[in-house]
């Protein structure tokens, strides 16, 4: 099967899986203040994750990597949207532009329809410093992604199957590089102990990427016939991984995995992100919904965020930080058992 091929399944799947995982953000409630001594106008949005300036603690994740016309026209459209909200952009996995030429226009296009945003590059811990800059210089890249699937590849019967290395190819690309490197899972979360070997390297932001939303395991099993169904339940919840990562690392955070609303945002950011990354959720607006719609989503999540962060008295993302937060159930066994409450 191609590669394009796989990847329009995945989105096809993606959107019709029912992508109902615990990500763990209903343990979370936010202790109300009656006398938050604040205005909306004092509110700022702006965050900061690796020393880019975000002017929303939010931005669109990666999807649609795998080349040809139907990943051209999403990409299209999620650059347009993008630049009309001033939220930041990844692309998806660049690796078919830097094995087929023929295929770099389906990603070039987000900065013909962006070309003053931010936006985020994305290739897999397989690639080499080379490729790396190649994916760089293909989008004029403000930062880049390099994403973990250990789950995904293992699940798919071609995937791969020797993960020997890839901290060593991490290390040496995030030296190499003169952007920012997020390294990012993809729904499995990171942990604490990988969280530790990461502070081994240069890489400047963690996107915890956890359980509970798009599952990648259950996207390929639902694609074949000998299922390994054990990964289907397998992962880090979101808001648990973002406590493992952002306690064991100096380096900013970035959430992603199953945020579905500006809640599950605001709670990321209680929980010491800098920013939330969201893909299926948003993917599923534009597809049955379109452009417009997702533009106006976005409006209300920004909108949402301003009017919470007036309601707690926290005028900008740092200071949600220290925004005091009860934690009960599932994630409160979880930091405890892990010591990390
Ligand atoms: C993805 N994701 C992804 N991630 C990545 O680093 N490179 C990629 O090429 C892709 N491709 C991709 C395609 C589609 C259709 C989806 C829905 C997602 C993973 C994505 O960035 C994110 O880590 C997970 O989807 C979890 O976040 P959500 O979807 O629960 O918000």
């Amino acid at each position: 099967m191609s590669r394009a091929k796989r990847k329009l399944d995945h989105i096809q799947y993606a959107l019709s899986d029912k992508q109902s995982g615990a990500t763990g953000f209903d343990d979370i409630i936010l202790v109300h203040q009656s006398l938050p001594d604040c205005s909306m106008d004092d509110v700022s949005l702006h965050s900061e994750v690796g020393g880019l300036k975000l002017s929303s603690p939010f931005f669109i994740n990666a999807m649609t990597g795998g080349g040809g016309e139907k990943t051209s026209q999403i990409n299209a459209a999620l650059a347009r949207t993008a630049r009309e909200t001033g939220i930041a952009l990844s692309v998806g996995s660049q690796m078919s532009a830097i094995k087929d030429r023929d295929e770099r226009h389906t990603y070039s296009v987000v900065r013909k329809e962006n070309p003053n945003g931010l936006i985020f590059g994305n290739i897999g811990s397989e690639a080499t410093v080379t490729q790396a800059i190649e994916a760089a210089e293909m989008i004029e890249a403000d930062a880049l992604q390099i994403h973990l699937n250990v789950i995904q590849e293992l699940a798919m019967p071609e995937g791969d199957r020797d993960f020997n290395g890839a901290l060593e190819r991490i290390s040496r690309i995030s030296e190499e590089l003169h952007i920012p490197v997020i390294v990012k899972e993809t729904g499995f979360g990171i942990s604490k102990e990988a969280t530790q070997k990461l502070n081994q390297t240069s890489v400047a932001v963690i996107d915890a990427g956890g359980y509970g939303g798009t599952n990648f395991s259950s996207i390929e099993n639902n694609r074949q016939t000998r299922k390994k169904l054990f990964f289907n339940e397998w992962g880090v919840p979101t808001a648990a991984s973002i406590v493992e990562t952002a306690s064991s690392t100096n380096k900013d955070i970035i959430a992603s995995g199953g945020i579905r609303s500006s809640m599950d945002v605001l709670k990321s950011l209680v929980l010491g992100a800098s920013a939330a990354g969201i893909a299926g959720s948003f993917l599923k607006i534009l597809s049955e919904q379109g452009e417009a719609a997702l533009i106006e989503e976005i409006k209300f999540y920004q909108e949402d965020l301003v009017m919470m962060m007036t309601a707690l008295g926290c005028r900008n993302v740092r200071s949600l930080h220290h925004a005091p937060a009860v934690i009960t159930g599932d994630l409160y066994h979880w930091l405890s058992v892990r010591g990390l409450e």
